[in-house]
């Protein structure tokens, strides 16, 4: 069914909330839960269509996934343990279900096929395939380098060095996770810092990842054949889904809003510092160390202005931008992201998914091949009123829907069923802070 979202402008937000859990570590907790040996226990997971259909590819495997109460079970059967799934494997809309599964399923003693809706069907599958190619894998994309992939049992795997042009978490995640299944040392060098879910969870779980960073790259590695030892995961609250209310809030005419226990790991916190850098007053409360760092965030309204974003913060907010460009269109003077080419391989071509919604609410823009350049207007920053199409791309329906609390003309965002993916009831959260949207079909 088709889902719009109709908008109307307000005022004031306030409220204490809880977003739901982290959709990077709810998909690991599933693969390393499945591949360990003995019982993981879960709290905490996001039940987003995105991981939903990693639970099912693992079941489908033969792994017993159980829901009890609110903790997920996971018996795993270890490494050399999972069977042939019954048919090709459809992770949905979920770039990350699709990389990563690459990397175990490099691995396996069996064959499968990844498949996915029609915009991950239309996203760049070589920078995994090429990699565990190098490793031995049998793997092979459609000619336009997309999925299907399609993966029979090598034999044999084993390490390679690999250079990865862009920074990316999910590329570097697939090298080890096929690299545990490989005869060597898994060497992965990095431009830039991607998230690190992947390193710490594998150490939780008991393995053994090293990690060495100098001015220019960042290098990862891991020695196949060990194991994983089962263990318990507290999935923190997504910080990609608080940053849709970070942004709410700095850019309300009067809010506070506090968002609960939200996992604050320093390679997804670009947002934080991208926004302050903007001027917005966000504050961190009861912290909370563990395996992953979690924080209550406290978030008030400010008079933003625009930036410059630092170059080294690009990956460490790469989902964030389009919320991001909502602030920067609230802001006074000018915003300038460059470097952030990635953008457009993401569940959209998010930006001229952004520059084409911003530009057609009035807002002062302009489009570069690797970034934007946004002139706000903190007094009246979206004076036109406008239909804008999400392209069934989550994080573009719900950057909107922050915009049209300023949107005074109000806005209508089209196809918006997505937000599910990775953000179920975020209308009803919303609207339990202030803000005024509600689904129309
Ligand atoms: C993710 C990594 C990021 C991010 C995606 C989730 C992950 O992709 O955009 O939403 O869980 O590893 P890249 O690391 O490929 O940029």
């Amino acid at each position: 069914m088709m889902i719009h979202w109709q908008t109307q402008a307000t005022d004031s937000l306030n409220g204490s909330i809880k977003v739901p859990g982290d959709k990077s570590i709810s998909h690991r907790s599933i693969m390393l839960g499945a591949i360990a040996e003995g019982r993981t226990e879960i709290t905490g997971f996001l039940a987003g269509e995105d991981c939903i259909a990693t639970r099912n590819a693992f079941a489908a495997m033969g792994v017993s996934i159980r829901d009890v109460g609110e903790t997920m079970v996971v018996d795993g059967v270890g490494l050399h343990g999972l069977k042939a799934p019954p048919a090709a494997i459809d992770v949905g809309n979920s770039g990350t279900g699709m990389r990563l599964l690459a990397g175990v399923l490099a691995g396996q003693a069996f064959a499968s096929v990844l498949v996915g809706d029609a915009s991950l069907m239309a996203r760049p599958m070589q920078r995994v395939a090429k990699p565990l190619s190098a490793m031995g894998a049998d793997i092979q994309t459609e000619a336009n380098g997309c999925a299907p992939i399609r993966i029979k049992p090598a034999g044999h795997l084993h390490a390679i060095h690999y250079r990865q042009p862009v920074a990316s978490a999910q590329v570097k995640s697939a090298l080890l996770l096929a690299g545990l299944y490989a005869e060597g040392e898994t060497v992965i060098s990095e431009p830039g810092i991607s998230r690190d879910h992947s390193e710490r969870m594998l150490r939780h779980f008991g393995y053994a990842v090293e990690r060495q960073k100098d001015s220019r790259r960042v290098i990862t590695k891991l020695v196949g054949g060990g194991r994983l030892t089962a263990t318990n995961i507290n999935v923190p609250a997504d910080i990609s889904s608080a940053a849709f209310f970070l942004v709410a809030g700095a850019i309300a005419a009067k809010a506070e809003i506090c968002i609960k226990q939200v996992g604050i790991n320093p390679t997804r916190t670009g947002i934080i510092d991208i926004l302050r850098l903007m001027g917005a007053d966000l504050t961190y409360s009861k912290n909370n160390q563990s395996d992953e760092p979690v924080a209550d965030i406290i978030v008030k309204n400010a008079r933003l202005k625009g930036i410059v974003v630092p170059k080294r913060l690009v990956p460490l907010a790469i989902d964030e931008f389009p919320v991001i460009f909502i602030a920067a269109a609230c802001a006074e003077g000018e915003f300038i992201l460059r470097n952030a080419k990635e953008l457009r391989v993401k569940e959209s071509d998010r930006i001229a998914a952004m520059i084409n919604g911003l530009t057609a609410l009035g807002v002062d823009c302009e489009e570069l091949p690797d970034g934007v350049i946004i002139r706000g207007n903190p007094d009246n920053p979206f004076p036109r009123s406008a239909e804008i199409n999400s392209l069934t791309d989550h994080r573009i329906a719900m950057a909107f829907a922050v915009a049209g609390l300023r949107a005074d003309k109000g806005l209508l965002i089209k196809d918006c069923a997505n937000a599910a993916t990775s953000f179920p009831h975020f209308i009803d959260l919303a609207k339990s802070i202030g803000l005024k949207i509600n689904e129309v079909s």
